[in-house]
């Protein structure tokens, strides 16, 4: 069928509004209402005799990848490989045996991530995949498949796919955390009830919204952005940049806040701004005191965090936007929102063709 824009001048600001339905979708493929908590399908593999993960995706879904890496990590005691299948392909990275190989696409058929798959599979892992495209290559030639329920995207810049994405990862580390003994039933049970209530505090963002525009008037001429992040905020961080310049041609990039002082700060003067993206985590202090070093060289600061972040730092920074409270493992998902919002503003004041970027494809099947 014929998809349409809706009322929507662009597909991705229609995908971008349809972000609380179809992650709550995805949700309800794992989520258990009876028991309120996380029941994943039958798994062809034991998640206790998973020595390593390794983790291989493109583009938008290697940044999902990354933010999975510190879920994994630290909810199911998994240590996990992330890696860019254009590398992983040819690197002949030795596995260890038994090991899981979990390749994230949105199409399914992006050739590196398939080639990746491939050489996975010849080296002895278990090979799963979380696909949004109902059938695909990645889907057929995996030992157990994960459908993400975004429906058609048709944009280019990846947004619906990547919080679904995102919201499946998130069910897999608690199913892990839970069946490799790191999750007691407590613990399990707050990690879901914060997933539950990730649709809702997503819509929440997004009928709030408004002050996101004024901010992307105020950095579309600059020609450079920097995006920080600390933990699960860095990888929001790289994707922030990414959705910037693949719709607005803006130089950006990336990195993780305390790396900042090895090379990055050199950069900063008051025309480069400052995206930070700082929910009160773990990680909130020691960011908090890199956007005061990037403030104190005159960066133009735009602030992400919650109440309690802003009541700390609000008013320092020139711009902020405010998120709603949150346990800080679905932060990632949410801080995700705003970062696609403000590039999508930056683009459209810029006049560049935001579904159809320059020199970019949606799914990119040949090497
Ligand atoms: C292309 C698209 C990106 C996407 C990447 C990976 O570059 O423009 O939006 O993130 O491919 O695609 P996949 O379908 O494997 O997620």
């Amino acid at each position: 069928a014929m998809i349409g824009k809706g009322n929507h001048r662009h597909f991705m600001m229609k995908e971008i509004m349809e972000q609380p339905a179809v992650i709550g979708e995805t949700l309800n493929s794992f989520f258990n209402p009876k028991t309120r908590t996380i029941t994943l399908p039958d798994l062809p593999f034991d998640w206790r005799d998973i020595p390593k993960m390794t983790i291989v995706a493109c583009g938008t879904s290697f940044y999902a990848g990354m933010v999975a890496k510190y879920w994994f990590e630290t909810l199911a005691g998994l240590g996990v490989e992330v890696d860019i299948a254009s590398e992983f392909r040819y690197r002949s990275m030795p596995l260890a045996p038994g090991g899981l190989a979990l390749f994230i696409s949105q199409s399914g058929e992006t050739a590196d991530t398939l080639a990746a798959l491939r050489y996975a599979r010849e080296n002895g892992q278990h090979i799963a995949s979380i696909v949004n495209v109902e059938e695909s290559s990645m889907g057929r030639e995996s030992d157990f498949v994960f459908h993400t329920k975004a429906g058609p995207e048709i944009g280019v810049a990846s947004t619906k796919a990547f919080t679904c994405q995102l919201v499946t990862l998130a069910c897999l580390a608690i199913d892990a955390g839970k069946q490799r003994g790191v999750l007691d039933h407590e613990r399990e049970a707050l990690l879901s009830a914060a997933l539950s209530e990730v649709p809702a505090r997503a819509a929440e963002i997004l009928e709030n919204d408004t002050n996101i525009r004024d901010l992307a008037a105020e950095i579309f001429e600059a020609r450079d952005i920097l995006y920080i992040g600390r933990g699960p905020g860095y990888p929001v961080a790289m994707e922030g940049a990414l959705k910037l310049k693949e719709l607005s041609y803006i130089h950006a990039e990336g990195y993780a806040a305390g790396e900042l002082k090895h090379g990055p700060i050199a950069l900063i003067d008051e025309a480069v701004p400052v995206i930070v993206v700082a929910p009160t985590d773990h990680y909130f202090e020691k960011t908090a005191s890199n956007m005061q070093e990037v403030m104190a060289r005159n960066a133009q600061v735009i602030f992400l965090s919650d109440a309690a972040g802003m009541k700390q730092l609000g008013e320092h920074a020139l711009g902020s936007i405010e998120l709603p409270t949150v346990d800080p493992f679905v932060a990632p998902i949410l801080y995700s929102i705003p970062v696609q919002i403000l590039a999508y503003h930056v683009a459209v004041l810029k006049g560049t063709d935001v579904d159809q970027p320059r020199n970019l494809a949606k799914s990119v099947t040949v090497e």
